[in-house]
């Protein structure tokens, strides 16, 4: 049986009811790593792999929350939404709520049953997809008639109040917004955005789950954006013109960054980071235009690199992976994707180099870390969509 006959079945049968079922997926990313906080650009696409909502409207105030692949029940009433510290799941979809309460749409109780086929902490944004699920869900239930970047937006802010992850825009954009066999290039100060065609022929993307699960909330994701903060802070007192680090260059880290000469100069090597992974995606996407997927994939590799070496938020299993396949000339490119400290790399793989790299890179992968290694070959689709 399919997610979406397992979910309906299961909705049924425990609530008497028809519910509303939308599909929602995780996120790739291409290139633009820790730059949508900055302002800057990202690449990302979404993935066949989703989260799955049903969801129906009670009149009684109370939330009645199942993740079916965890077993576990949620229960709690509209009047009393607040974040749960004890579970995370349940965040996702009350965040989405208190959103809709936010705005004045009123919600007389509902019940939910979540399933998700994105694996969890793996960098692929299972928590992003659970709640674009869920806004539309309840977008059709109330009739609310928001578009989609609203509802982004009001995604986003559920991951920021009930997760407590002070996240960019890219994960929900992606999943609400992505097309099939497209990657979204999209400037996140404008939220102006392009598909481009992401036709790898030849070629596949194969992603690598350290299973080291990385925890943003614990881990220095909101650290490190107040660092980048206190960059542009600095740079402020000279330049008033500077918003975010995306409107800074080397001269001006040089000048009113490194001075400040902070605990190894950590927030400088991050905002450089910053600054050249947004040039990198900018000639990224002209290599894509071009159909130059090696130049691309070379960009990944420098990618990671910046990432493991300047901005300090790889870890030993990303940075293993990557090197082992770096000399494999069937790999034209990889990095850690997401937030990192953990989760999966991305990589690009010539189809007949796939399996070779598979039969050897998991055992060795695994006799290193003593941790398995999963693999998934991923394919680009559609965002968002509602299936009943
Ligand atoms: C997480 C965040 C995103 C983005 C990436 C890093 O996935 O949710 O907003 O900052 O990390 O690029």
């Amino acid at each position: 049986m399919s997610i979406f006959d397992n979910i309906a079945k299961e909705f049924i049968e425990q609530f008497q009811a028809f519910p509303v079922i939308v599909r929602s997926p995780g996120r790739i990313n291409i290139i633009g790593e820790h730059t949508d906080y900055n302002d800057g650009f990202v690449l990302p696409a979404a993935i066949d792999k989703a989260a799955y909502v049903a969801i129906s409207l009670r009149t009684d105030g109370v939330v009645h929350l199942v993740a079916k692949d965890l077993n576990e029940t949620f229960l709690t009433s509209v009047g009393d939404l607040k974040p749960v510290s004890t579970v995370s799941w349940p965040n996702y979809m009350l965040g989405i709520a208190a959103q809709f309460i936010k705005r004045g749409n009123a919600i007389p109780g509902f019940n939910a049953v979540l399933s998700s086929e994105v694996p969890i902490g793996a960098g692929l944004s299972s928590s992003a997809a659970v709640e674009c699920a869920t806004v539309f869900a309840l977008n059709e239930l109330l009739n609310t008639k928001l578009d989609r970047l609203t509802m982004v937006k009001m995604a986003q802010k559920a991951e920021h109040e009930y997760a407590g992850v002070m996240c960019g825009i890219m994960d929900q954009f992606a999943s609400m917004m992505g097309k099939k066999d497209h990657v979204i290039m999209l400037d996140c100060r404008s939220l102006d955005y392009e598909y481009r065609p992401f036709l790898l022929d030849g070629y596949k993307i194969l992603l690598l789950n350290t299973n080291v699960k990385h925890s943003l909330v614990s881990s220095e994701y909101n650290t490190i954006k107040k660092q980048c903060a206190q960059a542009v802070e600095w740079i402020q007192q000279h330049q008033p013109d500077v918003i975010a680090l995306r409107d800074t260059n080397q001269v001006m880290l040089d000048e009113f960054v490194l001075p400040k000469n902070n605990n190894n100069n950590v927030i400088y090597k991050r905002s450089r980071f910053v600054v050249q992974e947004i040039e990198r995606l900018l000639a990224g996407c002209q290599d894509l235009e071009q159909g130059n997927f090696k130049a691309l994939g070379q960009k990944m590799f420098d990618t990671h690199f910046g990432l493991s070496n300047m901005y300090g938020v790889s870890c030993k299993e990303l940075d293993w992976l990557v090197d082992y396949v770096k000399d494999n000339e069937g790999v034209i490119g990889a990095r850690m994707m997401g937030g990192g400290f953990g989760g999966c790399t991305i990589n690009l793989v010539k189809d007949e180099a796939i399996e070779p790299l598979i039969e050897k890179i998991k055992p060795a992968y695994e006799a290193a870390h003593e941790r398995p290694l999963i693999y998934y070959k991923v394919s680009i689709e559609n965002g968002t969509e509602r299936l009943r």
